[in-house]
């Protein structure tokens, strides 16, 4: 029966896999497709609720790609059980929106799509960091309302970043990566916390340091932090870059936000609920001269009271990893973490994930979280 809002691709297949989402390209179809897969997409931009994903799943399905947007709990993992489901992907990276001891508890593995959002998420940060730094929406809407009377020494001046110190909370693939940008394009320190020291962006930097020297320019450091404090108190300019989870839930409060220099930059592009975005709101109030650019928030869609009126604050909708190149990878990868399962192969979790992407991707599942506890073989 046609539903309103769904389509359905190779509907002969004997595989059923329900897509909560429209996703970009064309390349996941085609891995469904060669897995005898029959795909179902809904195609309304709602976010569905978990009855309507429960509804969709309905009595008999093999694999399910659901998005960060939904609530993935003990309800519907359960669901996915009855209904014989055997493998979940979400099309994401970080899957704070999944409860993984109830998927565990259900034996329902989980996919997520790391590797492929690395470079376009920190280039968006990076490009968050200087839409603060040189005020740009606040000038564009300037602009635009036909304020511009013609050049002044004193119009909308912003802050230099080159050759200040950038600091990054988390500094895993994403991070690293703003990082390296942020050394290598503005020559900025580094300082960084994360739980583990990263030995490569210290030697990245040891090494881009040196050729900076050689090449007439100054010495550059790279220093892990014991503490976030430490971090922020130091900071000209600060990316958050961490998972969500119980020790990063409001890591970013208000009496952190006190220990930021007066005319710092806060910038996030991880999960909104790392900052109290309420305090956030009440520190850019009374400090003009901060500036925040977020691309995620703690309740989205909504944004909390009084955000979108201050000019000190850069709000974009979670675009961070929207690019034609990351936004069809991602599909690719969860394609084949449910094509993968499906046919039995062993789950890669390796960080060399790139391979996926061709036309002959590897016979293995890219990433399943919970490979280990539900005893899911390793590709050796
Ligand atoms: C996007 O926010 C992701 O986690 O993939
Ligand atoms: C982010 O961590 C990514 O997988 O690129």
């Amino acid at each position: 029966m046609a539903r309103k809002n769904w389509k359905t691709i190779n509907s002969a297949g004997s595989r059923r896999v329900v897509v909560t989402k429209e996703l970009c390209g064309e390349h996941w179809l085609q891995v469904l497709q060669e897995a005898d897969c029959r795909i179902e997409i809904c195609l309304s931009d709602n976010i569905l609720t978990i009855q309507e994903i429960a509804a969709a799943v309905g009595v008999r399905c093999d694999g399910v790609i659901g998005q960060l947007t939904e609530d993935w709990g003990v309800e519907l993992f359960s669901s996915l059980r009855s209904a014989g489901v055997t493998v979940y992907s979400n099309y994401a990276v970080g899957y704070n929106n999944i409860d993984r001891a109830s998927a565990t508890a259900a034996g329902i593995p989980v996919g997520n799509t790391p590797g492929v959002l690395t470079e376009t998420t920190a280039e968006m940060a990076v490009a968050l960091t200087f839409c603060a730094a040189r005020r740009v929406g606040e000038a564009e809407r300037f602009l635009r309302q036909r304020n511009y009377r013609g050049w002044l020494p004193n119009l909308l001046v912003g802050e230099l970043l080159n050759g200040k110190t950038v600091g990054i909370i988390g500094a895993g693939r994403i991070g690293s990566a703003y990082a390296r940008m942020m050394v290598e394009g503005h020559k900025m320190n580094v300082i960084y916390f994360d739980l583990l020291p990263n030995n490569d962006l210290e030697r990245f930097i040891v090494s881009y340091s040196e050729f900076n020297i050689a090449h007439g320019g100054r010495p550059l450091f790279c220093r892990r932090v014991e503490h976030v404090d430490e971090l922020l108190a130091e900071a000209d300019c600060v990316s958050i870059h961490t998972v969500l989870d119980d020790s990063t839930y409001h890591l970013i409060n208000g009496d952190r936000l006190k220990l930021m220099k007066e005319d710092a930059i806060l910038i996030n592009t991880s999960r909104g609920p790392v900052i109290d975005e309420a305090a956030l709101v009440a520190h850019a109030a009374e400090n003009p001269n901060f500036k925040a650019s977020l691309d995620v928030f703690e309740e989205e869609p909504d944004l909390a009271d009084g955000l979108t009126e201050l000019d000190n604050i850069v709000a974009v909708p979670h675009i961070a990893s929207a690019t034609q190149w990351t936004r069809s990878g991602m599909a690719s990868l969860a394609a084949c973490n449910v094509a993968g399962l499906l046919q039995g192969y062993p789950a890669w979790n390796r960080p060399d994930i790139e391979a996926f992407l061709s036309d002959t991707p590897p016979r293995a599942a890219p990433s399943i979280v919970n490979a280990k506890e539900l005893g899911i073989p390793l590709l050796q």
